[in-house]
């Protein structure tokens, strides 16, 4: 079987709603417990068995033999950046540094205009990637969203008063692209760089794809269903081989409200969390588009991967609709050895799923790419229990929808039409750079095994979500097919169960590859370095109580994917998590972002005493300047 259309109707429905499998989840679980290299024998059946005992407690010591080239870090709660013995970082910007000399610096207590954010980086920075043509490089950054306490604070209640307020919150959204240039140890933001540019939430946009033109996606204001003002809520990126930069937009649904309360929104906004109320945003208090009772069809034109050349400051960004509508985490692109380009992508929410694209058309270096993304087909992902998965095509055929528009526009619903897995939330996917096999962390689902997704699905405790009330995470990785990975079918295992030993002897300690001095919670940013090493980066409960306790601030780890071995490598300020990397075209240097320090008010990071805390971008080198990843 190649597809699901091969089947008969009966076969189909008997697949959609097959009878209850055979669990084998003492399988999924030992597996994960007895990662290579770290095998522990008497393993029996059963999760009491699975009981994690002092033995999982490696020493610091004993893990000196390893491949990781650092010292683990020792958990903190620290407002700082720490690094291991032997290596230093700096800020490289902040939300707010202009990158134009016509930009006004930030200003503590206005925490700038629309006018000054519009010449300056973002918020929030998120997923970035660097591009170099001609000997120069530029850096593009997602500017995922803004904290209203933080970015409004300089109002009596931290809400947005006025129209400017609601610009500069718009302005403070979207991508920052910036020229970066070798600066005495390390790099340096180049203000006023030919190459610099500011993408918003208001930046003139094509939609591309299965959908472009489609009725659902036209409005009053663009009849052609072709053209969209701007991207917001921008997450984790994805980068191209011919050189464009992928920008993710997920929880774009927080932006939309309603003014007319008798309004029925309809079950297609519910399934996307769109309705009347939105997260405090305001942005329909000035611009009535994001009105959903006034503009129906704005909210059916977020939710997508959006290209972006970053190397050309007049390119208009598009917005690939082929690539799917739901809450995109981040991109991960690979080219099969077909020369198709497969792209995996993530949608965070408790209980939604995990989806593949794969082009139609194939790469070739030196060809033309630019509508390699506009076209191909989408599939969702199926796990089973005996550790086998299958992608499954979401076609008119399998998903009863009338159209690939359709399809493209209502993903999750085209997704739970054909029974895929509901996920724990996936976050960043990473693709090995050596070996045919992708990782995605699941970061945490506190209604695993009680409650349905937003689409009725239910979210059983198995297979790749193997815990109910999952506040730890996981991080799950898959072996395509005969190495392809354009191939449908999988095997899979569990590469770290998350969890805190110190706290329960049971299968919320972690698997066998956690211990008291590497452990962590909600794995989110995964990267794969020029080595083959995993990057892990956290955006998890700081609270360093409870089940949390001794976790400390949100943190970066490196694992060896041959042993699952962990190691922490950085620890960030308070309130924070650390999301985004990639490194310097010569590997001695690593970004790494820091995301909404002092979200709760607790923080003064980067620049201390009595500032307002800012997200940023830090770099971190080895004191030996040798490479980094
Ligand atoms: Fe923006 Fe799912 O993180
Ligand atoms: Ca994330
Ligand atoms: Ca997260």
């Amino acid at each position: 079987m190649s597809d699901l259309q091969d089947l008969s109707f009966d076969d189909f429905d008997e697949w959609r709603r097959p009878p209850p499998a055979v669990t084998d989840f003492d399988q999924v679980l030992a597996t994960a417990m007895s990662r290579r290299g770290l095998l522990r024998a008497g393993l029996g059946a059963g999760v009491t068995a699975l009981a994690l005992s002092g033995s999982a407690m490696v020493p610091l010591a004993a893990m000196a033999s390893s491949r990781f080239a650092f010292e683990a870090v020792r958990v903190n709660t620290l407002d700082t950046v720490t690094v291991p013995n032997g290596y230093q970082w700096g800020v490289l910007i902040r939300w707010g540094d202009p990158l134009w000399s016509d930009g006004a610096a930030f200003d503590q207590q206005s925490r700038g205009t629309a006018e000054s954010q519009r010449r300056a980086v973002g918020d929030n920075n998120d997923g970035m990637g660097i591009f170099s043509k001609d000997g120069r490089h530029v850096l593009a950054v997602n500017n995922e969203y803004v904290n209203r306490d933080i970015l409004h604070g300089n109002r009596d209640d931290n809400k947005p008063v006025n129209a400017d307020d609601v610009a500069k919150s718009k302005a403070a959204h979207g991508v920052s692209i910036m020229e970066i240039v070798p600066d005495g140890d390390g790099w340096a933001v180049q203000v006023d760089s030919d190459l610099n540019r500011r993408i918003t939430a208001d930046t003139l946009m094509q939609l591309t794809g299965p959908a472009a033109a489609h009725d659902l996606l036209k409005t009053a204001a663009d009849p052609s269903g072709t053209r969209v003002l701007g991207t917001f809520n921008n997450c984790g990126y994805g980068q191209t081989p011919w050189g464009t930069y992928l920008t993710c937009e997920e929880n774009f649904n927080g932006y939309f409200s309603g003014s007319d309360d008798l309004f029925d929104v309809p079950d297609a906004f519910k399934r996307y969390g769109i309705g009347l109320k939105d997260r405090g945003y305001a942005w329909a208090t000035a611009d009535d588009r994001f009105d959903i009772t006034k503009h129906r069809n704005e909210p059916n034109r977020f939710g997508y991967v959006v290209e972006i050349d970053p190397l050309n400051p007049t390119s208009t960004p598009k917005k690939r609709t082929a690539l799917g509508r739901f809450k995109h985490e981040n991109a991960a692109l690979v080219i099969a050895e077909s020369g198709h380009v497969v792209v995996y992508l993530g949608d965070d929410e408790r209980g939604e799923f995990l989806y593949k694209f794969v082009s139609r058309d194939r790469y070739q270096a030196g060809g033309d790419s630019t509508e390699l993304l506009s076209d191909g087909a989408l599939y969702v992902a199926k796990f089973n229990d005996d550790m086998t998965g299958r992608w499954i095509a979401l076609t008119p055929e399998t998903t009863g929808m009338a159209s690939k528009a359709e399809i493209c526009v209502h993903t999750r619903q085209a997704a739970s039409a054909v029974g895929a897995t509901t996920m724990d939330r996936p976050e960043w996917v990473a693709a090995h750079p050596m070996r045919t096999e992708a990782y995605v962390a699941l970061t945490n689902n506190k209604n695993r095994g009680k409650k349905p997704n937003r689409g009725g699905d239910a979210t059983p405790v198995g297979g790749p979500n193997p815990r109910a009330e999952n506040n730890y995470g996981q991080i799950v990785r898959w072996q395509p097919l005969d190495g392809d990975h354009t191939n449908t079918a999988f095997t899979w295992d569990i590469f770290v169960l998350a969890g805190n030993p110190t706290v329960h002897d049971d299968v919320y300690g972690g698997s066998k590859n956690i211990n008291p001095d590497n452990m962590f919670n909600s794995p989110d940013g995964l990267a794969f370095d020029s080595l083959g090493n995993l990057w892990i980066q956290t955006d998890g409960k700081y609270s360093n109580t409870g089940d949390f306790a001794g976790q400390g601030n949100n943190q970066m780890l490196q694992a060896d994917p041959n042993t699952g071995e962990i190691r922490r490598f950085m620890v960030g300020p308070k309130e924070c998590e650390i999301t985004g990397l990639c490194w310097a075209p010569d590997k001695r240097t690593m970004f790494v972002g820091i995301q909404h320090p002092g979200e709760k008010g607790g923080s003064h990071f980067p620049d201390g005493d009595s500032t307002v805390p800012r997200s940023c971008i830090v770099q971190i080198r080895r004191d030996d300047g040798k490479l980094i990843g």
